[in-house]
């Protein structure tokens, strides 16, 4: 019997609230899980929260709190935030303060003191506290603290450091320079994108030294105890890494290792390529199939979104902006693993207006209105059959009709062969070309007047969308989980056939003569967005078609940007 599908994100810290690039993160393995899960897969997602170290013992003592109350109160948070988003087919929220997470970390060193890659030493060196890890010379310059007192700083980003110098425990990370390299040598697509894979390979060659996996306690008491030893807690990352193997209900059981991926953004991956695979190595436990790695959203002046920057816009106010799905499709439609990726409210609303409101809505429309199918049935006739079975002589629009269907029946495949490596992008090209054939069809062959002319041609076009825009539908399902069953339920599609795979996703299955769903509505509004103009307090009023007139919130600075809905056009 094959394991269960095993996909995970990095764990969070909570010294900030969830914001984007976390959301981002969460959503596209969550957008996996649900792929998988829709083929029939048994998957097994895990996310959750990063709680010991240096940061967030320093973030509770501040905010005069305990730091088992602060990471209770932001565990929650994460939780929450998660919901509001939908993000809720994970199977385990991880908190590295839980019990069995505890006993793992424990059980891992163990092995690894056991296994003679353990040895204390006095290790001194700079500390980047934000990222919990230290800094070799080549990365810093001089530069000041918060307090302005001299200080070493990274040359990236400007981080302030601080000295570290005590006797801790040392893992031999050279040790696993050899087998390391042979494993990627052995294995050239473990990391997606490859480039990355390469600079790993580098790092390897260059950059390898044994690793300090902890603190006096006396310094970091908010931290997993190193086991026979109550003076010293674990360093945050060997403690974080292993969440991957509790969550896998190691060392007790073993169903779900090895993972299948780990979805991982750039910041953290010599943890992940390079240290976590030398601690599996050590333990001799087999390694993660994969580890998919994704580039950063970036703010409009192309710095990395994050907490320590504060240039984060809330993900909240955007969701309730733009819809959920809305800005799923854009997270999901626009970013690759090969570079980073601009996010904000202009571009979402072009993306969304283009591509969902436009196109797809109204493609859907196009199919369900009664103006244009008047019986509310999928059609049915022996040319539909024809069309099916690839034969000749079907009218004056065999030639686009064959492509459209050629296209289809090709579209699972494509889309499969993406997901396999996380590029959704890809998946949602090529879902949205068919989408942009069937709307050419349509213009073309015009159905709305073929009704009267010919009621042999309107069935065959009119099949022929309704069955592409299920097959369109089916395969969105994991993309717009709120929005495609709105699709396949206008469509009539019996849940029972909400599956992803070969059969269902040929053109033909959709029964002929079965009556379309009876729910109607619009899928995605267009979202209509003005610049406000600077110190007048109430926008110049736009002239506008429809139902205006309602109140506009307050302009807050001026470059705010409002959006507000608007019914979208009908045929
Ligand atoms: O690093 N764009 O936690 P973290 C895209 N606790 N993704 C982003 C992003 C951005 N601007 N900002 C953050 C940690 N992310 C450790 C991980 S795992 C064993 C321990 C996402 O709260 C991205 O996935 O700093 C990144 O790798 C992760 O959040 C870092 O989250
Ligand atoms: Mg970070």
């Amino acid at each position: 019997m094959s394991k269960p599908y095993y996909i995970t994100t990095p764990i969070y810290y909570v010294n900030g609230v969830p914001h984007i690039g976390h959301i981002y993160t969460t959503t596209l393995t969550d957008c996996q899980t649900l792929y998988q899960r829709f083929k029939g897969v048994d998957a097994f997602m895990l996310t959750g929260c990063d709680e010991h170290g240096m940061k967030v013992q320093t973030t509770a003592e501040n905010n005069g709190v305990t730091p088992q109350q602060w990471c209770d109160q932001v565990a929650e948070k994460f939780k929450q935030c998660f919901t509001e988003f939908g993000l809720t087919n994970y199977n385990r929220f991880i908190r590295t303060s839980d019990e069995d997470h505890i006993k793992a970390a424990q059980n891992i060193w163990s092995i690894l003191d056991k296994n003679g890659y353990i040895y204390k030493a006095r290790y001194e060196g700079w500390y980047n506290v934000s990222d919990e890890c230290f800094v070799t010379d080549t990365n810093l310059k001089d530069g000041v603290n918060k307090k302005g007192e001299a200080c070493k700083v990274t040359i990236d980003g400007d981080v302030p450091c601080v000295w570290h110098s005590e006797e801790n425990y040392m893992f031999k990370l050279t040790a696993f320079k050899d087998k390391l390299l042979e494993f990627y040598e052995q294995n050239p697509s473990v990391i997606v994108p490859s480039f990355r894979q390469q600079e790993i390979i580098q790092f390897l060659q260059t950059g390898l030294q044994d690793l300090s996996i902890s603190r006096s306690k006396a310094k970091i008491h908010w931290g997993i105890e190193v086991p026979n030893d109550a003076d010293h807690t674990m360093y945050v990352w060997i403690d974080a890494l292993t969440n991957y193997l509790t969550g896998a209900g190691w060392p007790a059981e073993n169903k779900l290792w090895p993972a299948d991926v780990h979805v991982i953004g750039k910041d953290i991956i010599r943890f992940h390529c390079v240290y976590w695979p030398a601690f599996l190595m050590g333990a001799g436990i087999e390694l993660p199939k994969k580890f998919f790695v994704h580039g950063w959203w970036v703010a409009a002046d192309n710095r990395k979104i994050g907490k320590s920057l504060g240039n984060a816009s809330s993900p909240q106010e955007m969701a309730q902006k733009f819809g959920l799905d809305a800005l799923r499709y854009y997270m999901l439609s626009e970013a690759t693993p090969e570079s980073d990726c601009q996010i904000s409210d202009d571009l979402v609303v072009v993306k969304s207006n283009a591509d969902l409101a436009n196109a797809l809505g109204n493609l859907l429309n196009r199919c369900v209105m009664s103006k244009i199918l008047p019986d509310q049935i999928v059609p049915k006739h022996e040319i539909i059959d024809k069309l099916i079975k690839n034969e000749a002589e079907i009218g004056p629009f065999e030639t686009q009709l064959k492509d459209l269907v050629a296209n289809v029946n090709k579209l699972f495949g494509l889309v499969d062969a993406s997901m396999e490596n996380l590029r959704t992008k890809d998946s949602l090209l090529a879902i949205m070309a068919v989408v942009y054939q069937i709307n050419s069809l349509l213009q073309v062959s015009e159905p709305w007047k073929l009704i009267k002319s010919s009621t042999e041609q309107h069935s065959l076009i009119m099949y022929t969308a309704i069955e592409a825009m299920r097959i369109v539908g089916t395969l969105l399902l994991p993309f717009l989980p709120i929005k495609a069953p709105v699709i396949l339920r206008q469509l009539g599609i019996p849940e029972s056939d909400w599956k992803i795979n070969a059969k269902i996703l040929t053109f033909g299955y959709l029964q002929q003569g079965v009556p379309i769903g009876t729910e109607k509505g619009i899928l995605f509004q267009r979202i209509e967005m003005e610049k406000v103009e600077p110190v007048k307090p109430e926008p110049k009023p736009k002239k506008e078609p429809k139902e205006k007139k309602e109140k506009k919130p307050k302009a807050e600075n001026a470059e705010a940007v409002q959006v507000k809905a608007e019914p979208e056009k009908q045929e």
